[in-house]
């Protein structure tokens, strides 16, 4: 039932999108306007004292994203969570004005902690795909190290190729970015169980960057996705339900806001 009711919501956002959308948009633009967006009217007064992404506040983003899925998690020998990535699907909620996008993203989770344990992460990213609604924007997972094969570490990545409107893009294979992460802030609601807001900068590899569909990402209003903070049995695995935005700066589609 959740599910449904899950997927009935992301629906309605279509529906709100074709209605808000005036123009038929670029290949892979948002579908409603991001110019004169900042990411500054959508923090809270707490991060804005922490100055959160403030080198963002003057620049629209490209794409303003829905993140719903699940972070792993697996025990290390010492009994403490650490991550191994995460399984995400992204929805385009530019059609949403910028003061819903926190209540419509926590009230997304709302639907998606209340789905049966038996409903993954890869559920929804193979439903939707197989639905292709224009909302569909793509996939968030990590890799490894693209740089260095055994340090261990892993790194964000995002792939929209996939996604309609990129279909008839001629650059659409280049439309993934591969991230570091910087400027890393605890959730200002709830730091144990919400993960933390963070910056992500395109990452370097032989000097060239690691993608082209953003120079930067912004991770913000979570709802879970951190580990439990307790002890565990080393080796155990752990799926923690995840769903927050992602915005989206530069990159090869910066000149479709407009
Ligand atoms: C993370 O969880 C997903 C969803 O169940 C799973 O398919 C994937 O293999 C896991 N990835 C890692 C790195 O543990
Ligand atoms: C790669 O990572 C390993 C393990 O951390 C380290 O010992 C090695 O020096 C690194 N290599 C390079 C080229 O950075
Ligand atoms: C985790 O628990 C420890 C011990 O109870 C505490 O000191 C620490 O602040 C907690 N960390 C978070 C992120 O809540």
């Amino acid at each position: 039932m959740a599910l449904i009711k899950l997927f009935s919501f992301l629906a309605l956002l279509c529906v709100a999108h074709i209605a808000n959308a005036m123009t038929m948009p670029m290949t892979g633009a948002s579908i409603c306007s991001t110019k004169g967006i900042s990411v500054k009217s959508a923090l809270p007064d707490a991060m804005l004292k922490q100055n959160f992404a403030s080198s963002f506040y003057k620049q629209a983003p490209v794409y303003t994203a829905l993140s719903v899925g699940t972070q792993n998690y697996s025990c290390s020998a010492a009994g403490k969570w650490a991550p191994t990535g995460a399984i995400t699907y992204l929805y385009d909620i530019s059609c949403l004005p910028v003061m819903h996008h926190k209540p419509f993203t926590s009230f997304i989770s709302g639907l998606w902690d209340a789905a049966p344990p038996v409903v993954t992460s890869w559920d929804i990213v193979k439903l939707t795909e197989k639905l292709s609604p224009g909302v569909a924007l793509g996939i968030h997972y990590w890799i490894p190290d693209p740089v260095n094969a055994t340090s261990g570490k892993i790194y964000a990545k995002w792939d929209f190729s996939k996604a309609e409107r990129f279909q008839k893009d001629m650059h659409k294979d280049h439309a993934f970015v591969v991230s570091s992460e910087k400027n890393i802030v605890p959730d200002p609601h709830d730091a144990t169980v919400n993960s933390p807001w963070l910056e992500e900068p395109v990452l370097l590899v032989n000097g060239k960057k690691d993608g082209e569909l953003a120079d930067s990402v912004l991770r913000f209003n979570s709802n879970g996705g951190a580990a439990p903070n307790t002890t565990c049995s080393p080796g155990s695995q752990l799926e923690v339900k995840s769903t927050l935005n992602f915005w989206f700066y530069g990159g090869h589609w910066a000149d479709t806001v407009m």
